[in-house]
């Protein structure tokens, strides 16, 4: 394979988040989150499995750093468990918010850059029992646990993002039913889409009064879509409907103040004045989670519930292409594609995670996934665009959500029962990408 390097200061990084691996849901004042009642839902997840102990990295954060410290990792993207510092929603919780004041330090004394986000899916149970992301009050509580935790970190983390993949929370949440809290309800999802674009703008505001020097933005679930037949008027249709609901209903409103009008018509109703100023309030950069794309046929029959709210007829027929452990088709053509088309959004880009399940220590198959996506960023820089940086997902093995810990995507293995760590191959190899800022000759 040819060598391909990268701009000099391009960062190189794993991502994890609060709930997948923290564990020790019940100790120093921590509140239910949604998913903590979600599990408890028969069936809900796979196995039964809970939060519990997870990798119990709320216990065995110092190894954790120790060990990103060993593979050569310069950045650690990690989530706030917002019911650990504000329980319920409710008062600070200063015993919960010191778990993060810890790791901080403990990552900036290995030299390693702190990229924190607000939320990644776990909402306090109290908040969804007022009516969760469908009740705007939700996002004036965010801005005050953003304030919480920006006064806190403010003096040592830089760079900042409010929320992870916003499409998750409002329509696997709301409207699918398959993530917390497991509702099947299209109205309450598109509330949640603006709610939830509401608490990003409001946790902007925040981020800017209390951290000045801050490099802040949003993650966002991104896929190129393309219709199955680009003859096929219903297929395109299809195209346009399913990358309105995952990629242009996040977008627009951050980047030019206003949601498409194709698609969530009840989305319109929704805004009061002032929300939109505040939802494309300039970011710094732009986080993109990629996976997958999609290519999509219009010739279904709709069913329910379904996450995608308006296109409930769309289908995602089946390529010939590799899948991995989560049967999620393998396409890095589609990251250059995604990278390009963003590139006229005019902020850097950081690719927030990107990673796949496969099972084993000696993963030949991740390192062969990661290999192709990374070159594939190579590409999109070649071809002009700004992006500065890389997070594998994941560090470490952990509660992959509905999958629950059956779905392994770590660099790091964990074995579940004894705690255990070990580096699979695939860190080995990443710790040396990281190391020659690329592949070597
Ligand atoms: C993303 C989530 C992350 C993880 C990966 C596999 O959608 O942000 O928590 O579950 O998928």
């Amino acid at each position: 394979m040819s060598r391909v390097t990268f701009p000099a200061g391009f960062v190189w990084g794993a991502a994890t988040a609060a709930f997948q691996i923290e564990g020790s849901t019940t100790v120093d004042g921590r509140s239910d989150s949604i998913w903590d009642a979600f599990c408890r839902v028969d069936g809900a997840v796979r196995n039964g499995d809970t939060g519990d102990p997870g990798a119990d990295h709320y216990n065995l954060m110092a190894d954790d750093v120790a060990l990103m410290k060993s593979m050569g990792l310069q950045a650690y993207r990690f989530s706030v468990a917002w019911p650990r510092v504000r329980p319920d929603g409710g008062a600070v919780n200063p015993l919960g918010l010191s778990f993060y004041d810890r790791l901080v330090d403990t990552l900036l004394d290995k030299g390693i850059t702190p990229w924190l986000t607000l939320y990644h899916w776990d909402l306090p149970q109290k908040l969804e029992d007022m009516g969760g992301w469908a009740n705007r009050d939700t996002a004036y509580r965010f801005a005050e646990y953003t304030n919480t935790v920006t006064e806190c970190l403010a003096d040592r983390v830089v760079h900042w993002t409010t929320l992870n993949e916003p499409w998750c929370s409002a329509f696997l949440g709301y409207a699918g039913g398959i993530h917390a809290p497991g509702r099947t309800d299209p109205e309450a999802a598109t509330a949640a889409v603006h709610h939830l674009m509401l608490a990003h703008g409001l946790g902007m505001r925040a981020i800017r009064e209390n951290v000045p020097r801050a490099v802040a933005g949003v993650t966002l679930n991104l896929f190129p879509v393309a219709p199955v037949d680009p003859a096929d008027e219903s297929d395109v249709d299809a195209a346009r409907a399913i990358d309105g609901l995952q990629n242009r209903v996040f977008l627009d409103p951050v980047f030019d103040g206003s949601y498409p009008a194709d698609v969530l018509p009840g989305l319109a109703e929704l805004v009061q004045p002032g929300d939109m100023e505040l939802i494309s309030a300039p970011v710094d950069f732009l986080g993109v989670n990629y996976y997958r794309d999609y290519v999509v046929s219009g010739h279904g029959e709709p069913r329910l519930p379904s996450e995608w709210v308006g296109a409930e007829h769309v289908t995602f027929p089946p390529r010939d292409l590799p899948l991995t452990d989560s049967g999620w088709e393998v396409n890095s053509d589609g990251l250059t594609t995604l990278l390009v088309d963003l590139a006229d959004r005019g902020v850097p880009l950081y690719v927030t995670e990107n990673g796949a399940a496969y099972p084993g220590i000696e993963d030949d198959d991740r390192v062969t996934f990661l290999d192709g996506h990374i070159r594939a960023i190579g590409a999109a820089i070649d071809r002009g665009v700004d992006v500065r940086g890389y997070f594998c997902w994941s560090l470490l093995d952990n509660f992959e959500w509905a999958e629950g810990y059956a779905k392994r995507f770590g660099l790091v293995h964990v074995d579940f029962a004894t705690q255990q760590r070990t580096l699979k191959r695939s860190a080995h190899w990443y710790a040396r990408v990281i190391a020659d800022n690329g592949f070597g000759e």
